[in-house]
């Protein structure tokens, strides 16, 4: 009703063909409604109801490897965009390349970022995907990031090892995701260190810094952060660094 110029077309896979007459008045339907199905590997099953049949070249790809995030080069940029606008198939795509513990920090992460950035005039939906996938790669092992450091950033291969995962992290956002936004990019690329200005960086920063899932009270921080983002990542570098420097000599954040 509401788009009376449009000729619509039902989709449905092709083995719902075999089975549409046990669908609910499935006559009625097949009168009130045009039907599709997509010939999966040349098969058209036969049918007494009058649904179209479009072919496609196959597929080599499943959509719950889509959904986990494998293989994503499938996927058109348009429909990708279209799932990170809407924050559809976001978490487990982490979730399939990171351990539990990490997971639950990524997702606590994501929701502290966007709470700075909103408390800051900031993108909410650019804030939470920075913090959903700020340690994407953090279960990389070393052997699987050097070439990533090596083709992109080979200066940072002198750093330890385990700062590694913002830089591929960055990377992998960018070419492996899908997600092509260069404020996302820097920030995951610069939160162990805080070493950007950028206030995306900054909000991304303090969260994984004042994860509460980290177990000690940082409420003063968050709330610091909520009022004034400069100031609380001032805070936030100076407590690291006093952190770093009580510890091993070589120690880095990890985050
Ligand atoms: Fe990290
Ligand atoms: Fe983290």
């Amino acid at each position: 009703k509401e788009h009376p110029d449009c000729d619509f077309t039902f989709l449905v896979g092709s083995d719902q063909v075999e089975q549409f007459h046990k669908w609910k008045e499935a006559d009625a339907l097949a009168r009130l409604v045009k039907f599709a199905a997509v010939a999966r590997d040349g098969r058209s099953p036969r049918t007494k109801y009058p649904i179209h049949y479009i072919h496609m070249d196959p597929v080599p790809v499943s959509s719950t490897e889509i959904r986990r995030g494998n293989r994503l080069n499938y996927v058109p940029q348009a429909l990708l965009d279209y799932f990170y606008a809407n924050r559809l198939y976001c978490k487990e795509f982490v979730q399939s390349r990171v351990p539990q513990h990490r997971y639950m920090h990524s997702l606590s992460v994501a929701r502290l970022t966007e709470q700075f950035a909103t408390a800051a005039g900031l993108d909410a939906n650019q804030a939470w995907l920075t913090g959903l996938f700020h340690d994407v790669c953090k279960a990389m092992p070393a052997d699987r990031m050097r070439p990533w450091l090596e083709a992109v950033c080979p200066q940072e291969l002198t750093m330890h090892p385990a700062a590694w995962h913002s830089y591929v992290g960055a990377q992998v956002t960018d070419r492996v995701f899908g997600i092509h936004d260069p404020r996302i990019s820097n920030a995951i690329f610069h939160h162990v260190k805080g070493t950007s200005d950028d206030p995306l960086a900054m909000c991304v920063f303090c969260a994984d810094k004042l994860d509460p899932l980290r177990g000690y009270d940082s409420y003063d921080l968050i709330d610091l952060c909520c009022r004034d983002l400069k100031a609380g990542f001032e805070k936030c570098r100076e407590t690291n660094r006093e952190y770093v420097d009580s510890h091993r000599k070589d120690a880095v954040w990890t985050n």
